[in-house]
């Protein structure tokens, strides 16, 4: 699950680097420093990524090969230089074959960014909407619906959150495979005083995008998951 948690990491750091790659070649006057702001650039994701399955077997304080050792913070602090040299420029290291492309990307754009042993993004961007109850729940019904739709609030008679109660409403809110005729995107849909969130709640309306992740949740059977 660790593992999981720090390649999903890993990923999105890619995915961020190689996306302000392709700005990067539309740009007139390149800067060589990537925009990491979408990036998770921490010691923890290149360790997870690079320094641990690839290097350490051979660079731990019993090893040492060529008198490095990089199982630590510190001890990746202290060979930086030799690190990006023989990893990133020369591409000596691993002993093997030399790191992946999107492997030097990572490890090169976390040297630039001063190796940092805390992740570059304190507020990672929130996950997108998955049509998942649990996804549309957390991220739509928590977030924006609960202040009203909840015991002694405005709409307490109109439960979202509890996946039974919403099922069986008897406003057939929710029509499993048929979106078109559901309460929920009905009153999500329109424009007028009826709409949900509520106009005048300042909570603003669901991004299209949302609308129709919660459609496709219909559609393919509104299943508990
Ligand atoms: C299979 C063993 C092995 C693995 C895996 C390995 N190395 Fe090495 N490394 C060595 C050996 C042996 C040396 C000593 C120099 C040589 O023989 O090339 C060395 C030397 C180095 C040096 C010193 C080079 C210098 O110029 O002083 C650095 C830095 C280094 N490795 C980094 C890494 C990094 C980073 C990784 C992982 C991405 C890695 N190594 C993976 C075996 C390994
Ligand atoms: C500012 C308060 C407020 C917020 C926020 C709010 N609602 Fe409502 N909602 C209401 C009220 C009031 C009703 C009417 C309750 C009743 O009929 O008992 C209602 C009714 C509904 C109904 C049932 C309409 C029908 O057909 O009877 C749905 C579906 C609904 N809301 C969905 C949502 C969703 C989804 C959100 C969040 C994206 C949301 N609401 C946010 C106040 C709110």
């Amino acid at each position: 699950m660790e593992r999981l948690g720090s390649l999903a990491i890993g990923l999105l750091a890619v995915f961020g680097i190689s996306l302000s790659a392709c700005n990067f070649y539309h740009e007139k006057h390149p800067k060589p420093a990537l925009d990491l702001s979408q990036a998770n650039l921490s010691y923890a994701t290149v360790r997870a990524e690079i320094f641990s399955p690839q290097c350490i077997s051979c660079h731990n304080s019993a090893t040492a090969k060529g008198g490095v050792v990089l199982d630590s913070y510190e001890s990746v602090k202290a060979n930086l230089d030799k690190v990006n040299q023989a990893a990133v420029i020369g591409q000596t290291m691993p002993r093997s074959r030399p790191l992946a492309p999107e492997d030097r990307q990572l490890l090169s754009a976390w040297i630039s960014a001063g190796a940092p042993k805390e992740g570059s993004s304190p507020n990672p961007p929130p996950p997108p909407l998955q049509p998942t109850f649990t996804s549309i729940r957390t991220l739509v019904f928590e977030a924006k619906c609960v202040s009203c739709h909840t015991t002694g609030e405005s709409a307490e008679k109109v439960s979202l959150t509890d996946y039974s109660l919403l099922m069986n409403s008897p406003r057939d809110l929710v029509l499993p495979g048929n979106a078109d005729e559901s309460g929920l995107i009905i009153d999500l849909e329109r424009t007028d005083e009826h709409q949900m969130p509520p106009p005048d709640s300042g909570l603003g309306r669901l991004s299209t995008l949302d609308i129709a992740t919660i459609r496709e949740w219909i559609v393919n059977g509104a299943k508990n998951d």
